[in-house]
């Protein structure tokens, strides 16, 4: 179906975040009426969902593209040397070479959230997909904060924290002390969107190591009640693969994790990510 003419179907995934789009070939070009319409649906509902889609690398890349500038890959530069904004995602070797995030369980976190400039979105397409598990999880960070109570909010006011990428456990599990060469960076617990307004919970629970001028009881403590409340099943949506599914997210106010599944069947998805600015 050419993409001219084009009629978008947006449907809900849950209460509070994602929407399944159908009525769009990506593999075509979109006008900008149509991308501004997807664009717009992205803003609102933060992750987007397209399924039954065939795309090559390099036209994953042109839609992306549309969104921003991209992030050429940074944690694991040559990991996948065919495209440096390619990086597979996979526990399955591709000419030689491991991908990255092979399995495991992974709690909730935004992406790059340990450098000054984090991914605005990324996006995974569902190459090969397990029977069951490795499911990804959403969490709407806009909506865990304004559920808070108005004196947890004042309590956030003005506070920072560190995150830090633990290359030992190759990011899929947090370790408990830092190493010196991780990449860190210092960001608001708290951040605004940039182009909705709304404010957001910026700290999760894989990434982010401690707030900074609270006692470390205290810090942890804090950082454990936010925690908790990103993980309430009404702030998730938790994505079910198929192959051809293509899920984009807004790093800005969203958190992310994947559920555990059989290291011994195969998972890979193509991820390409869309640079940010320094959160505030
Ligand atoms: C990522 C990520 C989760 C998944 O690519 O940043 O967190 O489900 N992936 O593989
Ligand atoms: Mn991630």
């Amino acid at each position: 179906m050419p993409n001219d003419s084009l009629t978008l179907t947006v449907r809900p995934l849950a209460s509070a975040l994602g929407a399944e789009i159908s009525g769009v070939d990506l593999s075509r070009s979109l006008d900008d009426a149509a991308f501004k319409a997807i664009h717009d649906v992205w803003l609102k509902h933060q992750v987007i969902l397209f399924r039954d889609q065939s795309l090559s690398e390099d036209q994953q890349i042109a839609f992306a593209e549309r969104f921003g500038e991209l992030q050429p890959v940074r944690t694991t530069p040559g990991l996948y040397k065919k495209n440096p904004y390619v990086l597979m995602v996979t526990n399955v070797v591709i000419d030689g070479q491991k991908g990255a995030l092979p399995d495991g369980e992974m709690q909730f976190h935004s992406d790059q959230c340990y450098y000054e400039n984090p991914a605005m979105a990324t996006m995974l397409f569902g190459i090969e997909v397990p029977p069951s598990g490795g499911d990804t999880l959403f969490s709407s960070a806009t909506a865990v904060y304004e559920s808070l109570p108005a004196a947890t909010k004042a309590r956030l006011e003005g506070l920072q924290a560190l995150n830090v990428y633990d290359y030992g456990n190759g990011a899929t599990i947090k370790s408990d002390k830092i190493d010196e060469n991780a990449p860190k960076f210092v960001h608001p617990v708290v951040r605004t969107h940039p182009e909705t307004g709304r404010k957001g919970l910026y700290v999760n629970r894989l990434m982010t190591h401690h707030i900074l001028g609270l006692p470390p009881a205290e810090s942890e403590a804090l950082l454990e009640d936010l925690f908790l409340q990103i993980e309430q099943p009404q702030f998730v949506y938790g994505h079910k693969w198929r192959v051809g599914d293509l899920v984009m997210w807004d790093n800005r106010c969203t958190l992310h994790a994947r559920t555990d599944f059989d290291p011994g069947t195969r998972r890979m998805m193509r991820r390409v990510t869309v640079k940010g600015d320094r959160p505030s």
